[in-house]
């Protein structure tokens, strides 16, 4: 098997497994198929040497091994390490996962001596070791791509403060808004992931090598050593929760569900916004398709696949929690299927926020559309409650004096700002000329500079701030 697609070599049933020793008689290639996560670990690859190579490091400096035998076993998993990287290891599925694979390899290479990288240490260790070192990295890769999402909303919000647009409760039409402020709103949801990712990194970023299987190991060895070379932070406590916690995968997995959660509710407001209906938005090409039947249509695909892909990054913390609910101490073999999920949470969450950047940069704001729809509609009818109400109108009655106002409109079939004075001054002798002013869209926006509220100079404020949280590392 070489590379990820490559099937294993027909011989497996003739091959002595490494743990072979108190077996008589070795198990159905379709068994040991079943059995095996080599398809999907060997993406840990390079985890599992760097691992290996701190461990033999340790080994030697703690006088375990003889330095000589320490020498030879690095020399042979650095070169292993440079096949990895040039895509040059094939892998077998008898030698069941990505550990055994390696450590066969390194005694093909070096001879028997190979044997004793095994010295002190378990694959239970040796798995949960992969996996922090694994996710650090990719974590550390969705942070950088959370900001990148964050800067692309930020660069549209600066040319939108003033864009304005209906803004929505029950997707009915409410108070209009700044269109930076809508945008501003998933700038700071994606703040908290960041947040959440970051602060998660605590929690990964610990060492459980030297755990052993379960209890410790009889040799000398010295953890804080591999886990400084490594770059751990700090080591697990306790031998038994270093080899069986996965608490950190899951936390990983509900902080991507989150995350694709943000992006799959902004997803669908890109999908109605590129609507005939709305027309707010267009989609740049680059992030749509066409219809094999109807020439006319432009799909936003991306958009709706992040909207979609969120279900499975669910179904993965979902199947994660499941899997580890009744799991006694310490590891078991359901443990192995943490890999495939996780996988596929980093290949989506990666792929949706690079998607997702591209499509926000890209896009078109229709900002004569948005302006227009939020003046044939009723969503000023706040403006004229808050002005009966700031005159000293109770705000219940001053609602009740507005709502038959605008009953009266819809049973004329005009809008507000089309109701002459007398009308006004029938329901309340309280309103004056001014309120066609207070009446104005434009108006209403920006009188909103309570804090955090949509009004321009709020906008700017906040937009000033996101600028300078992106500003510092
Ligand atoms: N492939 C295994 C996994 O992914 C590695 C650990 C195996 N340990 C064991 N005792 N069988 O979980």
């Amino acid at each position: 098997m070489k590379g990820r697609r490559k099937s294993h070599s027909s011989a497996t049933r003739l091959v002595k497994k490494l743990w072979g020793g108190r077996f008589t008689k070795t198990a159905e290639e379709w068994v040991d198929e079943f059995g095996a996560s080599i398809p999907f670990d060997q993406e840990l690859v390079e985890e599992d040497i760097e691992g290996s190579l701190a461990h033999a490091t340790m080994l030697g400096e703690c006088g375990i091994l003889p330095e000589d035998d320490v020498e030879q076993i690095k020399g042979g998993l650095i070169r292993l390490l440079e096949k990895a990287k040039q895509g040059e290891l094939e892998f077998s599925i008898a030698y069941e996962d990505i550990h055994l694979n390696i450590e066969k390899m390194l005694i093909d290479d070096i001879g028997p001596v190979g044997g004793k990288l095994h010295t002190g240490r378990s694959r239970n260790d040796q798995v949960a070791t992969d996996m922090h070192l694994y996710l650090r990295k990719r974590v550390e890769e969705i942070l950088g791509l959370i900001r990148g999402l964050q800067r692309a909303l930020v660069a549209q919000a600066e040319k939108h403060v003033e864009t304005i647009m209906p803004g929505y409760t029950h997707l009915q039409r409410a108070q209009p808004i700044s269109f930076a402020h809508h945008l501003l709103a998933y700038f700071w949801m994606l703040e908290r992931d960041y947040e959440r990712f970051s602060e998660s990194q605590k929690r990964i970023n610990k060492s459980p090598l030297g755990a052993g299987a379960l209890a410790g190991t009889t040799f000398p060895i010295n953890r804080h050593r591999t886990a400084e070379l490594l770059g751990f932070a700090d080591i697990y406590e306790n031998s038994l929760d270093a080899v069986s916690d996965r608490d950190f995968i899951i936390e990983f997995l509900s902080n991507s569900s989150m995350l694709m959660m943000h992006l799959s509710r902004l997803a669908e407001e890109l999908i109605l916004w590129s609507s005939q209906e709305f027309q707010f938005i267009e989609l740049d090409d680059a992030f749509a398709t066409g219809s094999s039947i109807m020439p006319q249509k432009k799909n936003p695909d991306m958009a709706e696949l992040i909207r979609g892909k969120t279900g499975r990054v669910y179904g993965h913390l979902m199947a994660m929690l499941t899997v580890m609910k009744g799991l006694p101490l310490a590891y078991n073999k359901d443990m192995q299927e943490d890999k495939e999920g996780m996988f596929d949470t980093v290949k989506t969450v990666v792929g949706s926020l690079k998607i997702f950047a591209g499509m926000i940069e890209t896009m078109n704001v229709r900002t004569d559309v948005m302006e227009r729809a939020t003046k044939q509609d009723f969503s000023n009818a706040t403006e004229l409650a808050d002005y009966l109400a700031a005159k000293g109108v109770p705000f219940r009655e001053a609602h009740e004096i507005v709502g038959k106002l605008v009953l009266h409109c819809i049973e004329q079939g005009v809008f507000l700002a089309d109701l002459p004075l007398d009308v006004y001054k029938e329901a309340s002798p309280l309103f004056e000329e001014d309120i066609y002013d207070a009446l104005h869209p434009r108006t209403a926006v920006n009188r909103r500079n309570s804090a955090g509220g949509t009004g321009f100079a709020e906008v700017r404020a906040a937009l000033a701030k996101a600028k300078q949280l992106l500003s510092t590392p």
